[in-house]
């Protein structure tokens, strides 16, 4: 069985593209086959596995996401294997800006993206497919939860990544107006600086709402993401010892656990 799991949460900067690419990494060094889906025009998550020539000849081709929305295709001829075994990717383009606009006129135009992966969804070729959403809340992201089974929302453990929830929580309720299956998987608290007592807060007040799973994993501030990021490279790739290597590994486990 296919499951899709959406990083979502309006908030620029809260951690979603690195949280998604390396927990599709952790998943795939389990065993698990892993689609991850490039939904933002900033590309992040394509060059998280590929260097900014490649991502961008993508970006200017015919085979990225942008196209295969705009045409409403199948989207199995738009994935691209990436250097690691049992992780592939659809990767994203610039274009992807007017997308809200190209969605506009379509019919149905909640459902573009869930129609162009049902044959994907139906090999049962992948156990996961994880999309990489954009800091917006617009159609395309309600595309993108349409498509989706759960969500996973990134926080940043800082008064102002809790500030953004609140809009997040109210965006999940009008999805489930047409999709009323979406479940939030949970919330991951990310960027959590452990010098600073703060992040205890957002833990409490997360961990303190009523109906919302947060993970117990947290992900702490590692200087070495950038580098990784620098390098279009998973962290534990770039360096196996890195503190966040480990403790994506350790979420990646938590969340696959809970299908064991
Ligand atoms: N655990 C971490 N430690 C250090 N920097 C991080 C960590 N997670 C994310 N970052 C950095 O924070 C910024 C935002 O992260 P990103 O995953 O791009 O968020 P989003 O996709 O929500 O905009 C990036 O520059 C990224 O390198
Ligand atoms: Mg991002």
């Amino acid at each position: 069985m296919t499951r899709v799991i959406a990083f979502a949460n309006n908030k620029g900067g809260s951690g979603k593209t690195t949280t998604c690419a390396n927990i599709g990494y952790s998943l795939s060094t389990l065993g698990r086959r892993v689609l991850l889906i490039d939904g933002d025009m900033q590309l992040n998550l394509s060059l998280s596995f590929f260097d900014e020539d490649k991502v961008l000849e993508l970006a200017a081709g015919e085979k990225n996401l942008y196209h295969g929305i705009k045409k409403q295709e199948d989207l199995s001829d738009y994935i691209i294997r990436t250097p690691y075994d049992n992780l592939d990717l659809i990767p994203s383009s610039m274009l992807m800006s007017g997308m809200e606009y190209e969605l506009f006129t379509m019919w149905q135009r909640e459902m573009i993206l869930k129609n162009g992966l049902k044959k994907i969804k139906a090999s049962g070729e992948y156990d996961y497919i994880l999309i990489d959403a954009p800091p917006t809340l617009g159609g395309w992201v309600m595309n993108i939860l349409c498509a989706s089974d759960y969500v996973i929302m990134p926080v940043e453990a800082s008064p102002w990544g809790l500030f953004g929830v609140a809009n997040m929580f109210e965006f999940l309720e009008d999805v489930r107006k047409i999709h009323e299956d979406l479940q939030l998987l949970g919330i991951a608290i990310t960027k959590v600086d452990a010098r600073k007592n703060y992040y205890k807060q957002t833990c409490d007040i997360l961990r303190g709402t009523e109906g919302v799973h947060v993970f117990e994993q947290i992900i702490r501030v590692d200087s070495e993401v950038e580098w990784a990021q620098d390098n279009s490279k998973p962290i534990s790739v770039h360096k196996k010892s890195a503190r966040s290597a480990g403790e994506y590994m350790a979420l990646a486990k938590e969340i696959d656990e809970r299908w064991q």
